[in-house]
């Protein structure tokens, strides 16, 4: 069609707004609708093909699979550096870098002071310690700050979405004491894969794609006046380290893992096998009126212990 034709009929649809409409979602509407219209008139895409999109994202959307792909697609990853400019522009540079929650974490995890042991004993993974503090843009350390830990088990599967494992495995809240320090005992994750032949599967094979995270451990950490930090560490070595699907591996995030096969260490520890041990600081912002929230509000999983 000619761009005056496709304009009118946009225009169209568009006057049918009403006096009392939400002026963001509005905008937000007319502007994803005019790129579609644009979409299909520049590929040309057919009746068959539109449908069996809008089919593919309503199934998605049954399984539960849309929060996989969007960071699949490198939705979550951009976001991330559109708030990386946004806190540029803020005067906010330094400190830990941010890279994305991802849609598998689970609020209401136990809270433990100073230390925790996040694994319930029945995996047989190697046994992971990791340690550091928490410190303000000062170098300060910040104590009472909330170190809130999630990832997969030696299967590359979380908890609550693989109901295999006990309520909580792998995740904790952990308070840092008077030193800003955190510790946590768990066992090595694993990466995780999209479910095989679920929607975002089937998409990435599409591509010619895998659907395969690095191991890698989540965080927020966050402390009064100042800004919740989310990011990840990624475990050195893993074969997908800068091959991550969701793009979310960053320089910055990959500390090293030390293997530990000290037998005064290991009887301190109560394990009788070597064990990996992490060191690894986080560095918080202070509030800043001018960047966008570093909370992002959106709906998440909850459980109670
Ligand atoms: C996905 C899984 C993760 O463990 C993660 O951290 C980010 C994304 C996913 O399935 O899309
Ligand atoms: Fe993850």
């Amino acid at each position: 069609m000619e761009k005056i034709a496709i304009d009118a009929v946009l225009n169209r649809i568009e006057e049918t707004t009403g006096q009392d409409a939400n002026p963001r979602i509005a905008a937000i509407v007319h502007r994803m609708v005019r790129d579609l219209f644009y979409m299909i008139e520049d590929l040309d895409i057919q009746p068959e093909e539109f449908w069996a999109g809008l089919n593919y994202l309503a199934e998605a959307g049954r399984s539960g699979e849309l929060g996989l792909i969007a960071p699949g697609l490198g939705f979550d990853h951009f976001l991330d550096l559109r708030m990386d400019e946004a806190e540029a522009r803020a005067g906010i540079s330094g400190g830990t870098p941010r890279t994305i929650e991802g849609p598998l974490y689970v609020a209401g995890a136990p809270v433990a002071q100073g230390e925790a042991r996040l694994d319930d004993g029945t995996d047989d993974g190697e046994v992971l310690v990791m340690e550091g503090q928490v410190f303000d843009g000062t170098g300060r350390p910040l104590r009472d700050a909330k170190v809130e830990v999630w990832h997969a088990n030696s299967m590359g599967n979380y908890s609550y979405f693989d109901p295999t494992q006990s309520a909580f495995n792998l995740r904790r809240t952990i308070v840092t004491d008077s030193e800003g320090r955190y510790r946590l005992r768990s066992i090595v994750p694993v990466g995780y894969s999209v479910p095989p032949d679920g929607a975002t599967d089937r998409l990435l094979k599409k591509l010619d794609r895998h659907g395969t995270r690095p191991a890698h451990i989540h965080f927020f950490v966050s402390a009064p006046g100042h800004r919740k930090l989310t990011t990840q560490i990624n475990i050195d070595g893993d074969p997908y380290l800068w091959d991550d699907f969701a793009f979310a591996t960053r320089e910055g995030l990959v500390p090293p893992v030390t293997r530990v096969a000290d037998a005064a260490a290991m009887q301190a520890l109560g394990v009788n096998k070597p064990f990996s041990l992490i060191r690894f600081n986080f560095t918080l912002h202070a509030d800043n009126a001018g960047a966008p929230h570093a909370e992002v509000a959106r709906p998440r999983a909850a459980a109670t212990a």
